[in-house]
């Protein structure tokens, strides 16, 4: 079996039993977001206690990488600090993916809910610790994602 084969029967395995699959009431950062091109979405739930990623959710409908995508980005982040989250790059979402050099249409799939995540802590950010500079620049990061 090839490596591709490999993180092919991966993503399909978190598209069918997605881990972290759900959603947290009063979410510390929630955000909703969908593919218009598609009709795909994905809604993200994340709890910040001490600083770190105390819990983390998500719901969603979609093809196999935006879903299992999802899925593996909660657990990259649970318990990890805030600031691991903020600097998350899309680089990175994409080797934990196994699929470094996707093409352009379904690198929006691969990044939906990172794109998701990171606009929930934009709001974050400016709206609840009103960090206005970190919020600018996490405003930009998600304008050049796709
Ligand atoms: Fe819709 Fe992948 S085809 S997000």
């Amino acid at each position: 079996m090839s490596s591709t084969d490999i993180y092919r029967e991966i993503i399909l395995d978190y598209y069918r039993n997605p881990r972290n699959y759900g959603i947290i009431e009063n979410a510390d950062i929630f955000k909703h977001d969908s593919n218009p091109l598609c009709g795909d979405d994905i809604e993200i739930y994340v709890n910040i206690k001490d600083n770190k990623v105390s819990d983390v959710k998500f719901v969603g409908k979609g093809c196999a990488i935006s879903q299992a995508s999802a899925s593996m980005l909660t657990e990259l982040i649970v318990g990890k600090d805030f600031e691991f989250v903020k600097k998350l790059s899309k680089e990175t979402v994409l080797e934990n993916l196994g699929l470094p050099d996707l093409g352009p249409a379904r690198i929006k799939c691969a990044l939906l809910s990172l794109k998701a995540l990171k606009y929930g802590l934009y709001t974050y950010l400016s709206d609840n610790l009103r960090d206005v500079e970190s919020a600018d620049k996490m405003k930009e990061e998600v304008q050049s994602l796709f």
